[in-house]
């Protein structure tokens, strides 16, 4: 299959820019388009084989739900069923935007849309590209991360035809995109609000609307542990992941500088070939491998934005080792870390 990249003038949208994919996502095809967090591959949300299409060209494993992306509030009474207030509350004060909200499923969801569960995850995306994409096909459309099953999230239409090409028809290319890490997700579906996974709304502000909120204890979990078991089934996987094999340091800024400088130097000196992950205010310190600056802790959205991008740059590197700080930041410390754990196969050490 040919995979087509369409520009999409964020300054300029007309209602044919979308003819073509709102014809394929009719007739049960995929296509890619940009959202606020990373680029999404969607198909039609009550579309069973739609869904499948989903799995498949990603490769993703069957049991791995997808989120049902709307683009009006009141959707939501569509697609779940005993809603909590909670729900209309954070759809009020977040929505459009990066949050995705877990509810009981309603019957017109097929089940391998849901990866066979009886909860539906809904999100609304503030992007008005994927927005009008919504709007114009008049469909719910279903979409994970529009990257291959494993690799990082695609944060540029470029990254996704890395991934996909040969495999879907239509990337709708919207630029990168803003926040550059996928949605927080909040389960409403049992008695506690629960974060499945952590993003860019942060737990403080979702607790000025849900004060009993907390994080599952396998989102704040340094290590992985067998006797925890994530209930995002998709947080359970290695994911995120180069190549390379990743080493997160952490410790006193002198510290982390030293231990990898030393680690960095060992491996060059074994002849493979090396790169250091830094913020920028540590960047000018290493002295050895590709060091690859995330951006300024100081601006740490930079460094959100960039995660992905620098984690796909180490594979066109044919990097084989990769020393990372810590990126404990103030707000997105948090989801930021959640992905480099992951990455790193939760390979953290301390000094
Ligand atoms: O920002 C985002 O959320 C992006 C954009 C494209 O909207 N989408 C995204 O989708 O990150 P995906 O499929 O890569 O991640 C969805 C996560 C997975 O970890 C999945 O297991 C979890 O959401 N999930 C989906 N439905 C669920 C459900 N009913 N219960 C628990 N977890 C669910
Ligand atoms: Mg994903």
């Amino acid at each position: 299959m040919e995979t087509k990249v369409k520009k999409i003038n964020r300054e300029a949208l007309c209602k044919e820019d979308f003819a073509e994919a709102v014809k394929i996502l009719k007739q049960g095809g995929l296509v890619a388009f940009p959202t606020e967090t990373v680029y999404g591959l969607g198909g039609d949300a009550l579309d069973a084989e739609a869904a499948a299409k989903i799995y498949s060209a990603k490769g993703r494993p069957l049991d791995n739900p997808l989120i049902v992306h709307i683009a009006d509030k009141e959707d939501i009474y569509q697609l779940a069923k005993d809603i909590p207030d909670a729900a209309r509350k954070l759809a009020d004060k977040f929505w459009p935007g990066p949050l995705t909200i877990i509810l009981k499923k309603g019957q017109l969801v097929p089940n391998s849309t849901t990866g066979g569960l009886a909860t539906v995850a809904i999100r609304m995306p503030s992007d008005q590209i994927a927005a009008m994409l919504i709007r114009e096909s008049g469909l719910y459309i279903a979409a994970p991360s529009a990257n291959a099953s494993g690799r990082p999230s695609t944060t540029r239409a470029e990254h996704v035809y890395e991934d996909l090409a040969g495999r879907i028809p239509l990337i709708l290319d919207g630029g990168p995109v803003p926040i550059g890490l996928e949605s927080t997700i909040v389960d409403l579906s049992g008695e506690h609000p629960i974060i499945l996974r952590p993003g860019y709304i942060t737990l403080e502000q979702l607790k000025e609307i849900l004060p009993d909120v907390v994080y599952d204890r396998a989102v704040v979990s340094r290590h992985q542990d067998v006797n925890i078991v994530a209930k995002a089934p998709g947080m359970k996987y290695r994911h995120y992941a180069p190549k390379g094999s990743i080493t997160i340091y952490e410790g006193t800024e002198d510290a982390v500088v030293s231990a990898i400088n030393q680690q960095a130097k060992e491996k060059i000196e074994q002849g493979y070939r090396v790169a250091v992950l830094s913020a920028s205010e540590t960047s000018g310190r290493y002295q050895y491998g590709l060091v690859k600056n995330a951006g300024a802790r100081c601006k740490e959205q930079q460094i959100a934005a960039n995660l992905f991008e620098v984690l796909r740059e180490f594979d066109e590197e044919k990097i084989e080792f990769i020393y990372a700080e810590s990126f404990d930041t103030a707000q997105l410390g948090q989801a930021i870390m959640n992905r480099l754990l992951k990455a790193a196969g939760y390979h953290i050490v301390r000094v």
